[in-house]
């Protein structure tokens, strides 16, 4: 069952978007070649307990770190570490969640550090404009496979491919609920939109194979060949024309 959140809870759901939000923004301007992923987890830390908010990804099923940083190869879920220096050139992914008088925000983008080159620029590119895509088609009576299609089509028409085996998700009072969202789909199949229903939508667009590999910490997710790839990710509401971005930094009075 998808769950349909009333507005009370969809204004607490975006409070806990709109935090995770602004930290990735702190984050995002605090990237620079030299410093660690684990500096960026320490950042990340400091921001969200001075918030009075709770990263929701420590302690996930035994998640060691507050946020997921995952470079060039590394396609998302990567353990910030103390020996991980990012470097130019690097393409380097955040994500990040929140939790807040029990409701979540789930949100992630990539950025260039330094010059990325054309071809890694434009994989970039093609991520974000998936994402808006998706957004777009977060309609009532859309169906959940529009979004998924929408996603993959931005993706293959560029030439680059979405992973398979990670998807978006459901998100309101757990972090993960249903449904799940593919990167992939049949447009007009699928559960149909309803006003209401919560959903976080992150596409992985790979600039070579679909496939990912798992490393030993049991976490990294890799390209199995090794080439790039980008992940963008917005928790959203479906509304009447398109989705609500609810992972907005709040704008000052
Ligand atoms: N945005 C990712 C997801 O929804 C991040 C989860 S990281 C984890 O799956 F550590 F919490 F698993
Ligand atoms: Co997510």
């Amino acid at each position: 069952m998808i769950k349909i959140y009333p507005e009370a809870e969809i204004s607490l759901i975006r409070e806990a978007c709109q935090i995770a939000a602004e930290c990735l923004d702190v984050l995002v301007k605090s990237v620079h070649p030299g410093m660690t992923t684990e500096d960026l987890d320490m950042i990340a830390h400091g921001f969200l307990s001075e918030r009075g908010v709770e990263a929701a990804f420590l302690g996930y099923r035994g998640y060691p770190k507050s946020i997921c940083v995952s470079i060039n190869e590394e396609v998302v879920h990567g353990i910030p570490s103390q020996k991980r220096k990012i470097l130019n050139g690097d393409l380097v992914s955040i994500d990040i969640g929140t939790k807040l008088k029990g409701y979540f925000g789930d949100v992630a983008t990539t950025l260039p550090v330094g010059n990325i080159g054309r071809e890694k620029m434009r994989l970039l590119e093609t991520g974000k404009k998936a994402l808006d895509a998706a957004v777009e088609k977060a309609a009532e009576n859309n169906t959940l496979y529009d979004i998924s299609y929408a996603i993959q089509k931005i993706a293959e028409e560029s030439g680059y491919s979405v992973v398979k085996e990670f998807v978006g998700h459901g998100i309101g009072v757990n972090l993960h609920e249903e449904p799940q969202v593919p990167n992939f789909g049949i447009p007009g199949t699928g559960p149909v939109l309803q006003e209401g229903m919560i959903f976080a939508i992150e596409p992985m667009v790979n600039m070579g194979t679909f496939k990912v590999e798992v490393l030993e910490d049991n976490w990294t997710a890799v390209t199995a060949d090794g080439k790039p790839s980008v992940h963008f990710e917005h928790t959203i509401a479906v509304r009447k024309n398109k989705g609500e971005v609810l992972t907005c930094p709040k704008k000052s009075p």
